[in-house]
């Protein structure tokens, strides 16, 4: 009856061309669920220049010589250049030999082109690194230089320095070098000088000094720093199909990726081949941004670390052959590794692993509290491969929490086959994937408010709105996502973390877009996505407010206008979270109920994402970082009731105070 009324009177307003006021009822009678502090986090993934060429600060490509088509990719080699490969690092053998070109007026020595050029800031600090002999004995010399080899300019140097070397025994040689101009695509150029003595050259390297907190083998700061600014509470790693492999031997192995990086192996990537319509013969991963600067990041930003790992399934879209997996009764050693990689994030220094932790600098355990076996992974296979990792987890690690896997989609066959299948595995969280388009985002407002209360809980570990035709970055899809996560925090009882992805992507090296933070080699700019996230993040307050249009959960649905909300207390602060998807400005009040006779709450403001339809389609730039960005508006009112606008295409956040 009341429903009735209140839909007759809507249409009598839009008849009258007045928009209806949408009451939205928050009860502040008492707290609701606890929103856990994991709830919004990042995902990361070696695709789209991610690591080697983005958030890892290395600026030589194939610097140790050891990609596997070419031992010189990357490189340029001039004079008397020869590939060896008795060096120094077992796991990396190859290095070279630069010699005596054979003529007073010619010269020996090497280029590298970096990851699409090399970026340097004009009067900042590059450590220049390389492991060094003179095989014959006595001294030699190089000149390392940064170079703009497209100069018209007298010479083509931004800096030059001399690097004597001497012995015949390997050691590691650095100098600072100091480029007197800005460039984004620089060479790095090493020339045989001095005597011209026959020198050798392993794992050539060139770093930023000023990298995230300082660390020699460190990441790019712009990068990290936006990682930080999401405040995530959790940090997915490394993937995403690079989990898996194309086959079982270039699955990402978390072994190859810790100790000295001199000596971690190269391994291919898949997203260099994946999409041969964007090809990229020189993607590979050095494994320098591996686990332990994983978890030491993790640390770093505040978020809880969630390794994910083969379950010794190799990709299983790349793979219908069942002999390219490990067959269950063979999967003990995928599953030491798991064991292994908690001892080495939380073990005692005098363990194996954790002695490795501590000798690369950190004797405190990382204190992991969560891992995630398998990637997208579905049918039969994927419980009997995930049981037995359970068993063995749960028995040596029951503080572990297990995440499992719902497959490729966000529902269908393989869907409805495996949650049930995580249930009755027990595993603790499903991890659930969903690259959908508007009508999905516009359709799902409420897709968590029925899932089982009893377990296991959501991990969306994959998600962004990937609209038709429209596979770019841009405000309306964003602006669904913000919608569609009204519906994660309003279920945060059942969710436990979400995280969109992919994170990265260089502007000359992706695969796979939209992305949330893009960048060049020298600049970067954080998505519209990336200002949802980042406002969940820093609105995520420690309760969630139950919240209700007409007795109902404000999700979109049929008769609410394009509008989803949610709200959450933090403190004696509530915020208000509100879509508006639709072109037209609605008026909203907000109507607290549950509160003492004389009590009131007070408006202090808020802050709002919005577009003009002309923009609809845009999002931020290299050229215009900041197109779009979070504005404050003014907010004003006291009562228990009060009333405001959601604008046309906005998320408003209104921060009130009880
Ligand atoms: O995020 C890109 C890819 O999408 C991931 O590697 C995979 O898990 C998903 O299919």
């Amino acid at each position: 009856m009341r429903k009735s009324f209140l839909s007759l009177a809507a249409t009598l307003l839009s008849m009258a061309g007045l928009a209806q006021t949408h009451q939205l009822d928050i009860n502040l009678k008492k707290a609701g669920a606890p929103i856990p502090s994991t709830l919004y986090g990042i995902f990361f993934e070696d695709i789209n220049y991610a690591a080697d060429g983005g958030l890892y600060a290395e600026l030589v490509k194939n610097r140790s010589f050891e990609f596997p088509n070419d031992a010189l990719q990357g490189w340029k080699a001039f004079g008397k250049v020869e590939v060896r490969e008795d060096g120094p690092f077992e796991r990396n053998p190859h290095y070279v030999r630069l010699s005596d070109p054979g003529h007073p007026h010619k010269w020996t020595g090497l280029d590298n082109e970096g990851f699409f050029g090399i970026g340097v800031k004009e009067g900042a600090a590059y450590r220049f690194s390389v492991w060094a002999r003179v095989p014959d004995g006595g001294e030699s010399q190089l000149r390392i230089e940064l170079a703009n080899t497209a100069s018209m300019g007298e010479n083509h140097y931004l800096c030059q320095e001399t690097l004597p070397v001497a012995g015949k025994e390997w050691k590691k040689y650095q100098l600072i070098i100091r480029p007197d101009r800005t460039l984004d695509k620089s060479v790095l150029r090493i020339f045989l000088t001095g005597g011209r003595n026959t020198v050798d050259l392993e794992h050539v390297s060139l770093f930023p000094v000023d990298t995230w907190m300082g660390h020699e083998n460190g990441l790019r700061k712009d990068l990290a720093q936006a990682l930080y600014d999401l405040r995530p509470g959790v940090f997915r790693f490394p993937g995403g199909c690079i989990v898996e492999g194309t086959d079982l031997e270039t699955r990402y192995n978390w072994k190859n990726s810790v100790g000295p990086v001199e000596n971690r192996p190269l391994n291919e990537n898949r997203w260099e081949y994946t999409f041969p319509h964007r090809f990229y013969p020189d993607y590979y991963q050095s494994y320098g941004l591996g686990f332990y600067e994983f978890f030491q990041l993790s640390e770093e930003i505040g978020a809880e670390p969630l390794p994910i790992l083969s379950c010794g399934l190799a990709c299983q879209f790349q793979n219908e052959n069942p002999d390219a997996h490990c067959p269950v009764d063979e999967l003990q050693p995928f599953i030491q590794d798991a064991l292994d990689l908690i001892e080495f994030a939380n073990g005692p220094v005098d363990s194996p692993w954790g002695k490795v932790r501590a000798e690369m600098g950190h004797p405190a355990p990382f204190n992991m509290k969560y891992i995630g076996i398998g990637n997208e992974q579905w049918d039969s296979l994927y419980p009997e491969h995930l049981e037995p990792f359970l068993k063995a987890i749960r028995a040596a690690h029951p503080e572990i929490r297990i995440v499992g896997s719902s497959g490729p989609d966000s529902e269908g066959k393989q869907f409805d086959y495996l949650w049930p299948e995580m249930k009755r595995l027990k595993a603790d969280l499903v991890d659930e994937h969903f690259y959908r388009p508007y009508d999905w985002f516009l359709a799902q407002g409420a897709r968590y408010d029925k899932y089982d209360r009893k377990g296991p809980k959501v991990f969306a570990g994959e998600y962004a709105c990937h609209a038709k035709g429209k596979k770019w970055n841009h405000f309306y899809a964003s602006l669904l996502e913000a919608a569609f996560m009204t519906g994660i925090e309003r279920n945060a009882d059942i969710v436990e973390m979400a995280t969109y992805a992919p994170l990265f992507a260089h502007v000359e090296g992706w695969q796979w877009r939209p992305d949330l933070i893009w960048y060049d080699n020298l600049r970067s700019f954080r998505s519209v996505s990336w200002h949802v996230q980042q406002l969940y993040g820093q609105y995520r307050g420690s309760n969630c407010l139950k919240l209700t249009m007409n007795d109902a959960n404000v999700t979109g649905a049929e008769g609410q206008d394009g509008l989803f909300a949610s709200a959450v207390l933090d403190g004696n602060r509530i915020y208000v979270k509100v879509v508006n998807t639709t072109d037209k400005e609605q008026p909203i009040s907000l109507n607290f109920t549950g509160l003492k006779k004389k009590a009131t709450v007070k408006a202090l403001g808020g802050t709002r994402l919005s577009a003009c339809n002309c923009k609809l389609y845009k999002d931020n730039t290299l050229d215009e970082p900041e197109l779009f960005k979070p504005a404050p508006f003014s907010f004003e009112g006291e009562g228990k009731r009060i009333d405001t606008t959601a604008p046309a295409y906005s998320f408003s956040i209104y921060v009130l105070e009880k």
